[in-house]
């Protein structure tokens, strides 16, 4: 930093006199390559997938471009190729045909429900994969909702002890890691709890400690099958998006009782939360690129309104810049393929 004007005009050389020329950083790739802050790679990727009914079954989302609800079968052949394309892993989120639901959601706890099943054949197919589930009663709900409704509550300890049981449910059907996304108070701490007391001391819990009651869920509802009969919304339980303070309280109480790792949610409307959270608690914190922000990209690209591979890099270095160790991405294929390419 000089002072201005400058004592002594500059005499030599050509132009402003400039000592610094940030421009030449940038003169070449290599150059470019060389002072390059982060990286993006396959290890920062978690793909979510939607998990359907049936055998040889592939069910595009329409608000999702290129996104395909898929059977169990085809799961296991993309779960294959994901971990040849180096991504660590997958994270599964069921359609619940729509009889299988009820008002408590108790397809939840059905050892046989699609999650588990996907998880057993998954589990014995790719080892070395890491799945993750989501903890949450809403795709098992007939109200949508992620916990049990007492008129128009939703009720927090009486879930708490539910979504305790789909924790073990999906831990004994061989879950790595277990993500509550519920937004229920104390959940962590009892899942903790319940985990380690039915011996699963090594799964892991990664926490949607600061979720939002977004908009950008829209097409995530669409692919689970719960945007017509969700009752509502989820403003009692997720965060107020102008809240940011909180977060940080909602991190803290989550990491008290035993989360392993921190999940903000959306991504890219909540960066300065993501950077807030990595910067004062230094854990492993992933951001969750939703559906509304998949879609909007994709979209966008479809109609040649952007440059879709392009977009899709950018939106993810720049949670690599704000401090996210990892995002949750339906890019995450095309993106593992293209940094392989
Ligand atoms: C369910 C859940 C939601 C998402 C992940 N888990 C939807 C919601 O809270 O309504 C959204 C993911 C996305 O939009 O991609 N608890």
């Amino acid at each position: 930093m000089g002072s201005y004007p400058p004592a002594e005009p500059p005499t030599q050389g050509a132009g402003l006199g400039l000592v610094h020329r940030p421009r030449r950083n940038r003169k070449s790739d290599w150059a470019r390559r060389l002072v390059r802050e982060t990286t993006l790679t396959a290890d920062d990727l978690i793909w979510p997938v939607f998990v359907i009914p049936g055998e040889r079954t592939r069910v595009p989302v329409p608000s999702m471009p290129g996104v395909e609800r898929l059977s169990i079968d085809e799961i296991v052949r993309e779960a294959e190729r994901a971990r040849d394309l180096g991504i660590p892993a997958i994270a599964l989120f069921p359609f619940t045909e729509p009889e299988l639901r009820d008002a408590t959601g108790s397809e939840a706890l059905n050892d046989q429900n699609l999650v588990c099943k996907a998880c057993r054949a998954i589990r014995r197919a790719i080892p070395d994969l890491g799945l993750i589930t989501d903890v949450a009663l809403d795709p098992y709900t007939s109200h949508g909702h992620d916990g049990l409704l007492d008129d128009e509550q939703i009720l927090n300890d009486e879930t708490v002890a539910v979504l305790v049981a789909q924790a073990l449910n999906q831990a004994r059907a061989g879950a790595d890691i277990i993500a509550p996304s519920d937004m229920m108070d104390g959940r962590v701490g009892a899942i903790r709890r319940g985990l380690d007391e039915a011996g699963f001391q090594h799964v892991q819990i990664m926490s949607y400690a600061a979720k939002y009651a977004s908009a950008f869920y829209g097409p995530f509802r669409d692919a689970i099958g719960t945007s017509a009969t969700l009752k509502g919304d989820k403003r009692t339980y997720q965060m107020d998006p102008a809240n940011g303070a909180e977060a940080l309280r909602e991190v803290a109480l989550d990491l008290a009782q035993g989360a392993d790792m921190i999940m903000v949610k959306p991504g890219l409307p909540y960066l300065d939360i993501v950077q807030r959270v990595s910067s004062e608690f230094g854990v492993p914190t992933f951001a969750y690129q939703v559906s509304g922000e998949y879609a909007m990209i994709a979209g966008a690209a479809r109609n040649g309104w952007i440059d879709g591979e392009r977009a899709m890099v950018e939106s993810l270095i720049a949670f690599k810049r704000a401090g996210a160790r990892g995002v949750l991405t339906y890019f995450a294929p095309a993106v593992a393929a293209l940094l392989k390419a």
